[in-house]
């Protein structure tokens, strides 16, 4: 159990703790050993009247209780006295809690000046008096923890309190600078904004309510802040009824309303009020340097030369662009992607197959017989120019690679992607289009095996705030985004990704620290690292594989997708399906904003039709019909011999897309030896499973039958220790 939060002889100062929130403060802290200061002016709630009868009442309950406290009958104004009280009786001062308060309530017009200023000056004026009577003492003994009682109506407004919000919401900038300026000294201070039943709630809630919201639902954050194991400095809390939250500031990301000398005009504002007042990814400054620090690099970069229009976090703000004409049709030099099975697996780990789903296994175990490449790792393969920077070397067109986003993403494969594989690539820059707020390149990677085209993409990049240059707005070279249908989705699938999703998916080589170091999103502009869009697009093109093609990678054609929204890693992706034809139209939601993150996206799978016409259905179809055919001749021949040497039957069962296509038995047993399609007439002593093509890549000499075993490529049922003549007849009698 958590150790009891004592403050044996710590000196604890509770203004207006003669009553209300303040009594359950005071009895509450003296109940944990401190020495307490109850002051009270003991006037009604308006601050009309004194007298000591509030504050003695609760010293005597405080000793009743075996407490030790003093009373204080001080206006909170003459702040000095009531530490000098606590000094005088316990010789030091530890902990204040500026709690006295009344209300003077009016509407706004109906404020007098005096009901205005004895607002401020118990609240605001008060606090301030009594903390700066503590202040240097605490400073002195290093050591001070301080509490301001703002409130709910201060935050928020409330109608016919507007003398008391502004004081109270006062006292919170008053708070947000002591935190400052005593935090060296460990002289920590934290907001609350209470709500319980009390004298000055009674007027405005009702009766069983007041009772119901009991000061000590508040008392235990105050004494928590108040300890000196709590290190919450500069704080604001709401709390109340037993529920406690934590309140901060959000600030859109903005807009840049004017350029370098130029005038800015209310025109400017009102055309950007929209994204002025836009709370998407919004920043939350925690400090006045992060604030201004935003300032300042809008200053920078209007003196550079951006301007209009543009945000001023470093994810979206100007780049210089011009002279397209000679960047379009730019070829960057060829590169080479080489992946080998462990970045397959790492790929779909990243984007969400998992061995909580069966079929997925093909996806991230290499041993699996029908292994296979996520379609959407061809991303990956051609990402390269993108990554290192290619878009920064392109003549005639200045881009500040801090200032792009990832628009749209096309790709299409030709062919199944090769489990390991050596890709040549060759990307251009198929057309730039201005966009007004923003230009978009167009970037076109082709990728090859040998001279074989395997997968194209385009990568449509948006540049922020350096269109309206007078240029095209479409090209027929751009793949298009489509429509969702307009009906409910045909099927949904979600997935929940993992705290650690960016940070697994960026090993496929998109090492942006946007994705993973928090510092860096919030420079950003996000309050933390963001997932990958190509990591939520991988986790679309599973759902809808898995929906609409039985996982199988052979179907998958193409797909488009556009990036609409950012998704925080541990967050739910909900992928809406609708199949119109072999097109599958797909958008992914968060499941929970309900925010679409990828939008007007659609998957092209190939017909099943020219499916089974390429997928064996016959075992004569199987590259290892022809090597058992082979085998089946010689050792008719040669056959009587290795049957002498074996005797053993073995088993065949050769799969495909994972399931099993044929059956084959090598006879090394009985009469002279035979080899025949089927299953073992009679039984087989040993009994070996793996796919078509690992079992030409044994017959080749290329997969080491052991390992395959071992790594689960092969499986084997019976007497394993036979397979190893197996090796010998292949190695002896199956040369193709
Ligand atoms: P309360 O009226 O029961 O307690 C306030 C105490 O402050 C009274 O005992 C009063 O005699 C004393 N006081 C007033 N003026 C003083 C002065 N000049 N010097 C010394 N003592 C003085 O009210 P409650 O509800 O306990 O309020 C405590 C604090 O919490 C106040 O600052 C109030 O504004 C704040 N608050 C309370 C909320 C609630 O739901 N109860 C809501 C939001 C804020």
């Amino acid at each position: 159990m958590a150790s009891l939060l004592r403050f044996d002889g710590r000196v604890v100062l509770v203004t207006g703790a003669g009553g209300g929130l303040g009594r359950a403060y005071a009895l509450a802290f003296a109940e944990r050993g401190a020495l307490v200061v109850v002051n009270d002016l003991g006037g009604d709630f308006t601050g009309v009247g004194k007298g000591s009868f509030a504050a003695d009442k609760v010293v005597e309950e405080i000793r009743k209780k075996g407490g030790k406290a003093v009373a204080n009958y001080d206006s909170v104004e003459a702040g000095e006295k009531i530490v000098k009280t606590a000094l005088d009786a316990f010789g030091r001062i530890d902990v204040v809690v500026n709690n006295a308060g009344i209300l003077r309530d009016h509407s706004f017009a109906r404020i007098s000046d005096e009901d205005w200023d004895i607002i401020h000056r118990v609240h605001l004026r008060g606090s301030f008096q009594v903390t700066r009577a503590a202040w240097d003492h605490m400073k002195k003994q290093k050591y001070g923890r301080i509490i301001m009682t703002s409130s709910a109506s201060g935050i928020y407004g409330n109608f016919g309190q507007a003398n008391y919000t502004a004081a109270k919401l006062g006292l919170l900038g008053l708070s947000n600078t002591l935190a400052i300026e005593g935090n060296k000294y460990n002289i920590h201070c934290n907001t609350i904004a209470p709500t319980a039943g009390s004298r000055m709630t009674q007027t405005v809630l009702p009766e069983d309510i007041v009772e119901a919201l009991k000061p000590d639902y508040v008392a235990p954050l105050v004494l928590w802040l108040c300890h000196e194991s709590c290190e919450e400095n500069g704080g604001l809390f709401e709390v109340g009824a037993g529920w406690i939250g934590k309140l901060r500031w959000e600030r859109t990301l903005g807009a840049t309303v004017r350029q370098k000398n130029q005038p800015m005009t209310p025109e400017a504002v009102k055309a950007n009020w929209k994204k002025i007042c836009d709370f998407h990814n919004a920043s939350k400054p925690h400090t006045i340097q992060e604030s201004t620090g935003g300032i300042l690099e809008v200053l920078s970069k209007i003196d550079s030369g951006g301007g209009v229009s543009t945000n001023h976090t470093s994810h979206t703000a100007s780049a210089a662009t011009s002279g397209f004409a000679g960047a379009i049709g730019h070829k960057f030099p060829p590169f080479s992607s080489t992946y080998t099975e462990l970045e397959t697996i790492m790929y779909a780990l990243g984007v969400g197959a998992s061995i909580k789903n069966p079929k997925d296994l093909k996806f991230i175990y290499e041993g699996s017989s029908d292994f296979s490449c996520l379609p959407t790792f061809g991303v990956i393969i051609g990402q390269k120019s993108i990554m290192d920077g290619g878009l920064a070397d392109i003549p005639g067109l200045s881009v500040n690679l801090a200032k792009v986003l990832h628009g749209e993403q096309y790709l299409e494969l030709y062919k199944p992607l090769p489990r390991a594989g050596k890709l040549k690539c060759e990307a251009v820059i198929a057309d730039i289009l201005d966009k007004g707020s923003g230009v978009v390149i167009l970037m076109d990677v082709y990728s090859y095996s040998e001279k074989e085209l395997i997968c194209y993409n385009q990568f449509s990049v948006f540049v922020v705030g350096s269109g309206g240059f007078g240029g095209k707005r479409t090209s027929d070279k751009a793949k298009v985004a489509v429509a969702i249908p307009n009906r409910p989705p045909d099927a949904v699938l979600t997935d929940t990704t993992s705290l650690n999703q960016a940070a697994l998916y960026r090993l496929s080589g998109d090492w942006n620290p946007l994705h993973v170091d928090p510092n860096f999103a919030s420079l950003a502009g996000f309050n933390k690292p963001i997932l990958h869009g190509l990591c939520t697009f991988g986790f679309s093109a599973r759902h809808v594989l898995q929906q609409f093609a039985d996982n199988d990678v052979s179907r998958f054609k193409a797909i488009k997708v556009r990036f609409a929204k950012p998704v925080y890693p541990g967050q739910t992706l909900q992928t809406e399906m609708w199949k119109e034809g072999n097109r599958i139209h797909f958008q992914t939601k968060v499941q929970e904003t309900g925010d679409i993150v990828i939008s007007n996206a659609y998957v092209d799978l190939t017909p099943t039709s020219d499916i089974s016409a390429k997928t064996p259905s016959e075992s004569g179809e199987l590259q290892s019909t022809l090597v058992f055919a082979e085998l089946s001749r010689r050792f008719k021949d040669i056959g009587h011999q290795i049957v002498k040497e074996v005797n053993a039957v073995f088993e065949w069962h050769i799969t495909k897309g994972g399931n099993i296509a044929t059956k084959w038995t090598i006879d090394l047993k009985n009469d002279s030896g035979k080899v025949y399609e089927g299953p073992a007439k009679g039984s087989a002593d040993t009994t070996i499973i793996l796919s078509d093509e690992d079992f030409m890549e044994v017959v080749l000499g290329k997969l080491d039958p052991q390992k395959a075993f071992f790594n689960g490529r092969l499986k084997a049922r019976g007497n394993i220790m036979l397979s190893k003549k197996l090796q010998k007849i292949f190695k002896d009698y199956a040369k193709l």
